[in-house]
């Protein structure tokens, strides 16, 4: 299946068809090889008819020129918007997704539930306003990159700002110690909720995978080091089961939480990221400390990691672990656990990709739409198309055996690679749109 193909789509049907047809006639090792997944992911793929669904129904979805067109106008229509306009509508669809992060967790952090939390990539202060604005008494600090860094201005009410520190750092300093006097004393002593959202503000084709891997790494590092006994961590994460994402998941899941669940907000329902929200903190002050120096040997790793993610002597394989699950004979277990955990997710993504791909077939690309339907402002940084492609990781599919799959069946499979194999594939950056400039 190429571009062609997928622009000879009329209505979604077509597309249903299409997917059927694929999903039918391969044999899913195949298929996943034609996908370019890792071997890590192979068994993840084989495994979920939902995952197999998804990564079918996103690569037609990636190779339509009509989604495409409709995310760069989009991008266009967003530039040409005045900042405070769009970064407002984004600050409202960060709180009112906090709220729905609130509701898909038994009400978790309702009033009263939130004395003191830490928010990580705060800016531009959704998640902080919700929380502050629920619970009356929560005083809360906030580290994100600066205006002049990342264009991304706090917008939060001045009069929360007697509860709520703004701090402008890179969250990489912090976990690494490097951080002025002021940063921490204001870090001093224990916070019941931590929020883990910052994401690269480079765009995904431009952002290597170790910084991306390396970013989340140092916010679990400095959860680590701030969270109370009983506290709850919410992270975002990409959704796709890469190894180190498998990875992070065994260690929040078990030895560090008493439970973890995943939520995937409206507002960023067609976008490869879900929120783990990690509650009950209770790793012991030895798990912690063995926790936190895999954590700092993993960031050594990283700060020295070149060439393609995918790289049997180099990539993620060779990441040092984090969990010992990954490398023992629990792996089995950690597959079955981590198919029914994100199988929720994938479903969620799968629909609402499927009712954005109807959407547009139908013409309403040309219509007003409403938030749900518009795409984010990291969505617009670039083409999804471009966005995608890196996003699978080793890399996106470009083998010539798609271009004929919607009309030949029995095609040999030939593995491609793009670029992507270069890339993070964390599914959760692409913040690049949020520079200044852009909105
Ligand atoms: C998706 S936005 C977060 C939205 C926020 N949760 C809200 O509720 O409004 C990502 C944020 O992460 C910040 N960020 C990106 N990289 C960072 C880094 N290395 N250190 C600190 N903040 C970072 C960006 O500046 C941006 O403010």
């Amino acid at each position: 299946m190429d571009r062609e193909a997928a622009c000879e789509f009329k209505t979604i049907a077509d597309v249903d068809r299409a997917v059927l047809r694929v999903l039918n006639d391969s044999e899913n090792r195949e298929l996943a090889s034609e996908l370019q997944l890792s071997a890590f992911e192979v068994p993840f793929f084989t495994g979920s008819p939902i995952l197999r669904q998804l990564l079918v129904l996103k690569e037609f979805y990636r190779r339509s020129n009509a989604v495409d067109t409709f995310y760069i106008e989009q991008g266009q229509r967003n530039r040409a918007a005045r900042t405070n306009d769009t970064s407002l509508l984004h600050f409202e669809a960060f709180e009112a997704s906090f709220r729905e992060i609130n509701e898909a967790t038994h009400q978790a952090f309702r009033r009263g539930h939130v004395h003191k939390f830490l928010d990580l990539g705060f800016a531009p202060g959704g998640f902080a306003t919700w929380i502050l604005r629920t619970n009356p008494e929560a005083h809360g600090v906030g580290i994100s990159l600066s205006l002049k860094a990342s264009g991304i201005q706090s917008q939060i009410d001045p009069r929360f700002r007697e509860r709520f520190q703004e701090c402008y750092d890179d969250v990489r300093r912090v976990a690494a110690g490097q951080v002025d006097s002021g940063i921490e004393n204001l870090l001093h002593g224990k916070f019941d909720l931590i929020i883990a959202n910052a994401t690269i503000m480079l765009q995904e084709d431009a952002a290597l995978w170790s910084d991306r891997i390396h970013l989340i790494y140092a916010q679990i590092l400095v959860a680590l080091q701030h969270i109370t006994s009983g506290g709850s961590f919410v992270i975002s994460l990409p959704m796709r089961p890469f190894d180190w994402v498998v990875d992070i998941i065994a260690v929040l899941q078990g030895p560090s939480f008493e439970s973890i669940t995943t939520v995937k907000p409206k507002f960023q329902a067609r976008r490869s990221i879900t929120y783990l929200v990690c509650q009950g903190f209770r790793a012991a002050d030895r798990e912690k400390g063995v926790l936190m120096d895999r954590l700092r040997v993993g960031i050594q790793y990283l700060e020295n990691a070149g060439g393609p993610v995918n790289a049997l002597s180099g990539g993620t394989a060779m990441l040092p672990r984090l969990s010992d699950v990954l490398t023992q004979t629990h792996m089995a277990e950690q597959q079955s656990f981590i198919l029914g955990f994100l199988a929720p997710v994938w479903h969620q993504q799968y629909n609402a990709i499927h009712e954005h791909y109807q959407w547009m077939l139908e013409g309403g690309n040309r219509r007003q739409s409403s938030i749900t339907m518009q795409a984010s402002a990291a969505d617009t940084a670039t083409s999804w198309r471009r966005q995608q492609a890196p996003a699978v990781q080793p890399g996106g599919a470009n083998s010539p055996n798609w271009r004929t799959r919607s009309t030949e069946p029995h095609g040999r499979a030939q593995r491609g690679r793009d670029e992507g194999s270069h890339h993070g594939g964390t599914g959760s950056g692409t913040e690049g749109s949020w520079r200044k400039g852009l909105h």
